[in-house]
């Protein structure tokens, strides 16, 4: 709560703007003064404006440190199945043993999707990119779950968030099933939710001993939960600010999968890939790192707009990179390629000096490779584990009064002018 005031002085009159201060991070000022003044503020790119109080997760970029409802991220990747780490996002702490059954028996009960969805697969081209598909069919949920949805009823709300969580796996191996031509799986309550989602993506009808490798599900497991939520990035603020307006939840999960594509968001898995193509051989990389040094590139998978240090996350996805890449003996010269690239990258000032780490993605995406997943799902996966951060963050949004989000803008175009007849245009 506010404790004390900054000052803002304009026109020689002051202003008194309270400071809060949170339990862990920077503490706020509250500008709604600037109002009262006249003013806007100007931050772009959200540099340090706090647009909501979120009891979700918290981020010490200097310190590398990413906490979902308190828990470090290590301790969750490396004891906690992904499900019961989206239990503690929804509801604020993991579940015992008896919460723990319940919510996996109500995810189980949701994995289908409506058979009418399957046709809206078809209208798609077979090369189409997963991810479009996926902003198409998620959105397309909404028209599923529409009709006596109510926002403001709590238990609406909550079964929102169960069918999501479940259904995602099974519209992400779909988009992959389709550009593949073969049939769609059904999922399978007998396995995991990493091990059904290995299920769906890589068996087909004809082989009815598929055997789940444990080493991919976990590991997938693992990706699942260091990707399930990063507070209020990109992909989370387009799904609170559509939320904002009281819009369909599967629209706005829809919304944030749209705004994930982006490689300077959850793209960037794919984009590492891509650009371990466009190098090619070890021998490349002096090459492609001048064009990095001289800004006609970026590497991808590298730096991060708030870990400045390290990201924890791609600590983790480190140790279980090697783990995957030794238990599969995988020997791929992509990988090798990446491998030498991250040590150049280490040990070079131009990266030393700006603070530039590989982040989650560039061992994610390595990951995926290795374990057969085409380059073009790694964002649907991201997609898939995010879901129950984005969920989270709605479900908050909607425990509590919140305003329709309507930023504001410095407006340098033209004044005032008069309409001029065509004839009259140069
Ligand atoms: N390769 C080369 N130089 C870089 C890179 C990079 N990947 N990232 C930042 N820089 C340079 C940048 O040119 C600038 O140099 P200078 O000060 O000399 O002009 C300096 O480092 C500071 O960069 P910035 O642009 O101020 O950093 P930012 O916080 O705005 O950008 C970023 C963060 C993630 C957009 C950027 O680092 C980037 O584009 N990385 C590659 C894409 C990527 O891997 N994204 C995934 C992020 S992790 C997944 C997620 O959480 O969404």
């Amino acid at each position: 709560m506010a404790e004390n005031n900054a000052t803002l002085t304009v026109d020689g009159k002051d202003y008194q703007l309270p400071i809060t201060e949170g339990t862990l991070g920077p503490s706020v000022i509250d500008v709604a003064a600037f109002q009262k003044a006249g003013y806007w503020t100007y931050d772009p790119g959200f540099m340090v404006t706090a647009p909501v109080e979120s009891k979700i997760t918290f981020i010490d970029g200097g310190k590398g440190e990413l906490l979902y409802r308190g828990y470090p991220i290590d301790q969750l990747a490396n004891n906690a199945e992904y499900l019961e780490v989206a239990y503690a996002l929804i509801h604020g702490e993991l579940p015992n043993a008896e919460q723990k059954t319940e919510f996996y028996k109500k995810i189980h009960s949701h994995t289908a999707v409506h058979d009418q969805l399957r046709k809206f697969f078809e209208g798609f081209r077979r090369d189409a990119h997963p991810m479009a598909i996926m902003v198409g069919v998620v959105g397309a949920l909404s028209a599923f779950y529409h009709e006596g949805f109510d926002v403001n009823d709590v238990r609406h709300r909550e079964i929102t968030a169960i069918r999501l969580i479940a259904k995602m796996p099974t519209l992400a191996a779909m988009s992959y099933k389709y550009s593949q031509g073969e049939p769609f799986m059904y999922p399978r309550n007998d396995f995991t939710y990493a091990e059904n989602f290995v299920y769906m993506m890589f068996a087909t009808p004809a082989d009815v001993n598929f055997q789940v490798n444990p080493i991919i599900a976990k590991a997938l497991d693992k990706i699942f939960t260091l990707h399930a939520d990063h507070e209020q990035n990109a992909s989370t603020s387009t799904v609170r600010l559509a939320g904002s307006t009281g819009a369909n939840p599967y629209a706005c999960i829809a919304a944030g999968i749209a705004a994930l594509w982006g490689p300077s968001h959850g793209g960037a898995n794919e984009a590492v890939l891509e650009m371990l193509d466009e190098i090619g051989t070890v021998e490349n990389v002096p090459a492609f790192m001048e064009k990095v040094k001289s800004r006609e590139v970026k590497l991808m998978g590298f730096g991060h707009r708030v870990y400045k240090n390290f990201d924890p996350r791609a600590q983790v996805l480190k140790e279980t990179c090697d783990e995957v890449l030794h238990a599969l003996g995988i020997n791929d010269p992509k990988l090798e390629l990446a491998m030498a690239l991250e040590k150049i990258a280490l040990e070079d000032p131009f990266f030393i000096e700006r603070n530039l780490y590989p982040n989650v993605d560039f061992y994610s995406g390595i990951i995926l490779k290795a374990i057969g997943i085409p380059t073009s799902m790694f964002t649907v996966i991201f997609s898939l584990a995010r879901t129950s951060g984005w969920i989270s963050h709605w479900l908050e949004m909607h425990s509590e009064p919140f305003k329709i989000g309507r930023p504001r803008q410095l407006y340098t175009g033209e004044t005032q002018r008069d309409f001029v007849e065509i004839e009259d245009r140069k």
